[in-house]
């Protein structure tokens, strides 16, 4: 019904006046605990699990790809397919490839054991192994922008793919607690203390600890050595490292708890400001190897 002009509409009062906060209360299903939480995380891991069955195989792990002739002698090797198939003919211990015909396939282990054999045996002139010059440390690539969905992800994803296709050995290091590059190489990871996270403690719990001699010798209190920067002390970077579906690219993982460095971080920071950030990550890959 249209209401006459000039007078206010008549309407009864819109529902959030005069609640009574008991009845309300009253109301409300009981207080969501941990427990419920726990639920829903033991749903979601098993729909995630469920999904990467019905995608990948069976055991809900990745598996790559086969290459075909075809892609091997245009992409990967240089060397043309009737000699391929020659070659192979010759040696019978190389592997020879799956399926009928003339066409075989490739896993990518076959690739580089034939790019190997190529690389001794084929012809001098060529270049059959992507260039790596000997002594020298590996590249460090990284890739980052402060916008969201610009493609870092889908950049290091095919950064590493391609250099992994022309041979090279890659370390691939997920710091985004959103962990696609992880889910993109199928990576697993429990905690935090899976992922880059005890790299980067560990590295503040030496300063801290060099610190704490300074302020001693200065008769200074000492900064608090907690718990976490203990168990940091332990860590490998080597026991971070897990193998991928790709035989040449490692994986330090990501997940939702590394969102947890972005307060400790800063924390880490404010506390003692002369510890350089930005050189953890370069120090424990440099160091590699063992805890201590
Ligand atoms: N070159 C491209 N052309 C078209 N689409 C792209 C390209 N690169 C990435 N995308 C798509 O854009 C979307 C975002 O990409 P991506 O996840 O790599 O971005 P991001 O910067 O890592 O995002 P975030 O900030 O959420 O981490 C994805 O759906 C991806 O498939
Ligand atoms: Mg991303």
């Amino acid at each position: 019904m249209a209401h006459k002009p000039g007078t206010p509409p008549k309407a009864d009062l819109p529902p959030y006046f005069n609640i009574d906060p008991a009845e309300a209360a009253a109301k409300l299903a009981d207080p969501i605990d941990t427990a419920r939480f726990a639920k829903a995380a033991s749903f979601a891991m098993r729909g995630r699990d469920d999904l990467a069955r019905r995608g990948y195989a069976p055991d809900g792990a990745k598996r790559l790809r086969r290459f075909s002739t075809w892609e091997v002698c245009r992409y990967l090797i240089p060397v043309n397919p009737a000699h391929l198939r020659r070659v192979l003919r010759q040696n019978p211990d190389l592997p020879q490839g799956e399926g009928e015909g003339g066409s075989k396939w490739f896993t990518l282990e076959e690739v580089l054991r034939l790019r190997d054999h190529f690389a001794e045996e084929g012809a001098k002139d060529r270049e059959y192994r992507a260039w790596r010059p000997e002594g020298l440390p590996a590249k460090v690539v990284a890739v980052a922008n402060f916008k969201g969905g610009v493609g870092k992800t889908s950049t290091c994803a095919h950064l590493a793919m391609s250099a992994a296709l022309d041979g090279y050995k890659v370390l691939v290091i997920d710091l985004d607690s959103q962990g696609s590059m992880t889910s993109i190489m199928g990576g697993k990871v429990e905690d935090e203390w899976q992922t880059v996270f005890p790299m980067l403690a560990r590295d503040y719990a030496r300063h801290l600890q060099q610190e704490n001699k300074v302020r001693e010798a200065a008769g200074q209190k000492p900064f608090q050595f907690d718990e976490t920067l203990t168990a940091a002390l332990e860590v490998s970077p080597r026991n971070l490292v897990q193998k991928t579906h790709w035989p040449n690219i490692d994986l330090i993982g990501a997940q939702l708890n590394l969102y947890w460095a972005e307060f400790q971080v800063p924390v880490w920071r404010m506390q003692m400001l002369s510890w350089p950030l930005w050189d953890a990550l370069t120090n424990a890959l440099e160091e590699g190897g063992d805890a201590g």
